[in-house]
């Protein structure tokens, strides 16, 4: 059965802006992005909002529904309260309009990882991996890059200074791909350590709990890293040995 309902959409720019009421038809089964689109269809064509493949898989409608980090094409009204609800751009980046965000925060974040770097003389084909190796690495490449992980952070949510030094989960699990994959010859650690801020994250897991692709950031990147890299600081035989180099 279909419903009326107040969405309340942040309009503005970077110079400022206000949350704006819109009454509108929801109809069953629908989601946010649904909603969303009647809203600029009926009432305001000038609203600003991202989206592509309305299937959970391009990462670009990623907003916030009543204040949690989300996919506007992948949350259900029907797990929404029927009265209201408000719909605002990403908290941690700068808007740029309406419900459209500047992320270019990531990309430069992405830029700074030095790419996979395999065996001098070992050419693509003659690559050989457990399966295990390649299923571990699977995981982290369901990534969407919607950005939600990175938003929810409050390293970088609540302070704003962090984000020269802090790379952010998404940025930490593309560090475990590399580090934990055979044939990479870098050592990932030193940059993840001193450049990429992993010892500012306190494991709250939050960024695990937005993912739509439903990586397990924290169990399987983040803190697998946290021990390599206290591995390769403290380790006594490492020391002794520092050519020793373990995958
Ligand atoms: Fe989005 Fe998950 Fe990738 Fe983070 S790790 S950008 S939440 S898909
Ligand atoms: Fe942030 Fe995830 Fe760590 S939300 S604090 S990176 S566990
Ligand atoms: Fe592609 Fe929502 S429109 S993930």
């Amino acid at each position: 059965m279909g419903y009326r309902m107040t969405v309340r959409i942040w309009r503005g720019t970077a110079e400022g802006g206000a949350l704006v009421d819109y009454p509108v038809a929801v109809a069953e089964g629908e989601v946010v992005l649904d909603v969303v689109h009647r809203v600029q269809a009926t009432q305001a064509g000038d609203l600003a909002v991202r989206w592509n493949c309305k299937a959970g898989k391009c990462g670009s409608c990623s907003a916030e529904i009543n204040g949690r980090p989300g996919l506007l094409c992948m949350t259900r009204m029907s797990t929404l309260p029927r009265d209201a609800i408000t719909v605002t751009p990403l908290r941690t980046f700068p808007v740029i309009r309406d419900l459209v965000c500047d992320v270019s925060f990531n990309y430069r974040k992405a830029q700074e990882i030095p790419s996979f770097a395999p065996p001098a003389g070992l050419a693509p084909g003659e690559y050989r991996m457990w399966q295990a190796d390649v299923e571990r690495s699977q995981e982290f490449r369901k990534c969407i890059e919607c950005w939600l992980c990175q938003t929810v952070c409050h390293v970088i949510r609540d302070h704003e200074d962090n984000k020269p030094a802090f790379a952010g989960p998404r940025f930490f699990i593309r560090h475990a791909e590399l580090d934990m994959h055979p044939l990479d010859t870098r050592d990932r650690r030193p940059q993840l350590r001193n450049v990429h801020g992993l010892g500012l994250c306190n494991i709250t897991k939050c960024c695990t709990e937005v993912c739509p692709a439903e990586i397990k950031i924290t169990d399987n990147a983040i803190i697998p890293m946290k021990e390599r890299v206290v591995d390769r600081r403290y380790d006594p035989l490492r020391r002794l040995f520092p050519a020793w180099r373990r995958k």
